[in-house]
């Protein structure tokens, strides 16, 4: 895993040519890798819409719940057939996003430092997700519902909680009474009241959560679900004697793949599996990385003017305002919350006091990167500048979790790394181009869509493109095509290089 690096582990690498090729297939737009989180809860709520159809038909009781999914199945295979699959298979989809969301993160190394809290809610969400599940094939009554009960039963009396064992009681039929299916049933509609508000809890440290996937993504998956429901419609499997051992049942490999693994382990060993499993996820936030943690941002009061900026376009809702502390005759100032805030440097790039105009040799900005200041970085970049040679002179500025620009400094590149493209703030571009320090400005990221930090991507855009504050001077307008973007992973260098020269070789046609 790798976190602000250009290094990259194995997996990191695999997974960018993935989505890479996803791209080419559905485009950055629709690329389902960059809306995960944004298609759970999607299915989510398909899950909600078409179980609480099904519900509506629902009988509890030991003699009247299969002959009610089977009359809703086939009585009405037009909408309660079809509702019945989709619940099923949004409900499988789900899991599979969950996983591929949950393996993304971790890849991508996001689950550590301040992003800590939304990976740790994320796991009573699996929990969560897993026991609705198990708990829904249970309400069918079939025989299915009847080898996971047991087998549950067997596993929870494992532990040396239940004072007589469970599983006795269900091998008879007399025992089962109705009650057992008023609890069931009451659990399937409490359960994803409590998911709900677990993804509430989940997305409450992120600005902007991205919860709805794009249309075209949503249909198609609403698509594919139907065309399986016509196709394979989800039916039940037989009803339950107590007296007879199920056999040859299928299984649901996404929620119910411990029951067959209880056949070959011990309870113990699978409690110890589980158990273990969720133990990684929890400390895993807390084990040393490799990469170095970069200080926090901190707010200059002097050079700050209460303006919001920082906090409309911090990713992490980790800037807030309140009631000004000083004398200065500003109503509030900003105030960095310590333990949400991920280093990314978007806040600087937000605050109009980071400008290189200004005449102070060790100027401070209203927010401020410790370990990257303002002046410092004007600084750098007057070096950087001042060491170009030739025509066609360019300033790139890229971000640490993207390509590696580094590689393409020359004579006639320099180069500047930020931990996030949307630390510039676009009064830089205008420094640079000004007075002709250079002949152009490439500004670089990781892929469209697929911002290490969230918004960056889309923070530089409409800035740049005089939609958000701070905006690119309208004077600039004139000097449009001495800048260029160019969105790039570390896995497309040689497209990147490619931009740069064809960038370059446009900016040698322009009256120098
Ligand atoms: C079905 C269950 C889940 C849903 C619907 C869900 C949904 C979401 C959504 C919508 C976001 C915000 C995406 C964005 O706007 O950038 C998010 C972020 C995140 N999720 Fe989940 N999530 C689920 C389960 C999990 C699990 C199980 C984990 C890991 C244990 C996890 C870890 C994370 C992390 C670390 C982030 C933050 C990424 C960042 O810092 O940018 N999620 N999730
Ligand atoms: S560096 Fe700034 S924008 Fe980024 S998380 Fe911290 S406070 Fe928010
Ligand atoms: S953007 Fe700058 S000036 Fe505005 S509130 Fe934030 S720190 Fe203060």
């Amino acid at each position: 895993m790798t976190t602000s690096s250009h290094t990259k582990s194995f997996s990191h690498k695999m997974l960018l040519r993935i989505e890479g090729i996803l791209n080419k297939i559905f485009g950055n737009d629709l690329n389902p890798f960059y809306y995960l989180g944004a298609l759970g809860f999607y299915l989510f709520w398909i899950v909600v819409v078409s179980g609480a159809y099904i519900y509506a038909f629902y009988k509890t009781g030991i003699e009247l719940s299969y002959p009610s999914v089977e009359s809703l199945t086939h009585d009405q295979p037009y909408l309660g057939g079809i509702m019945r699959s989709l619940h099923r298979y949004a409900s499988d989809a789900l899991v599979v996003v969950m996983v591929l969301h949950l393996l993304r993160e971790f890849i991508l190394g996001r689950y550590s430092g301040a992003r800590w809290f939304t990976w740790i809610s994320g796991i009573p969400l699996i929990w969560l997700i897993y026991v609705a599940g198990t708990n829904g094939y249970w309400m069918v009554w079939d025989t299915l519902a009847q080898y996971s009960t047991v087998s549950a039963m067997e596993w929870f009396d494992w532990l040396p909680i239940f004072s007589e064992p469970m599983a006795q009681g269900f091998v008879s039929q007399e025992v089962l009474n109705d009650r057992f299916f008023s609890l069931i049933s009451f659990a399937h509609v409490t359960i994803p009241l409590i998911i709900l508000f677990f993804l509430w809890v989940h997305i409450m440290r992120i600005s902007y959560p991205v919860v709805n996937p794009r249309r075209g993504l949503a249909l198609g998956m609403l698509l594919a679900m139907l065309v399986l429901a016509l196709v394979m419609p989800a039916l039940s499997q037989g009803p339950v004697d107590m007296g007879i051992e199920p056999r040859n049942i299928g299984i649901d490999w996404f929620y119910l793949f411990i029951y067959p693994l209880l056949d070959i382990w011990s309870a113990g060993q699978v409690w110890a599996l589980v158990i273990g499993i969720t133990l990684l996820l929890g400390v895993l936030p807390w084990l040393p990385t490799r990469s170095k943690p970069i200080p926090i941002a901190e707010v200059s009061l002097k050079n700050c003017n209460g303006c919001r900026r920082c906090v409309a376009d911090c990713p992490y809702e980790a800037v807030v305002t309140r009631l000004r502390t000083d004398s200065l005759h500003f109503q509030e100032e900003a105030v960095v919350i310590a333990d949400r805030c991920v280093s990314c440097g978007i806040c600087v790039g937000a605050c109009p006091s980071s400008t290189p105009f200004r005449s102070d040799a060790g100027y401070v900005s209203g927010i401020e990167m410790p370990s990257m200041p303002m002046a410092g970085l004007r600084a750098a970049m007057k070096g950087e500048l001042a060491k170009l040679q030739g025509n066609a002179r360019v300033m790139v500025f890229g971000c640490d979790n993207a390509a590696d620009i580094g590689k393409l400094r020359s004579a006639g590149v320099a180069v500047m790394s930020l931990p996030c493209t949307a630390m510039l703030p676009p009064s830089f571009i205008e420094y640079a181009l000004h007075e002709r320090q250079v002949d152009g400005v490439f500004i670089t990221g990781c892929r469209e869509n697929d911002c290490y930090h969230r918004m960056g991507g889309l923070w530089t855009t409409q800035r740049l493109a005089r939609e958000r504050e701070p905006r690119l001077r309208g004077r600039i307008e004139r000097e449009r095509e001495r800048i260029r973007m160019f969105w790039a992973s570390s896995a497309d260098f040689k497209e990147l290089s490619r931009e740069l020269e064809s960038f370059r070789a446009s900016l040698k046609k322009l009256p120098q």
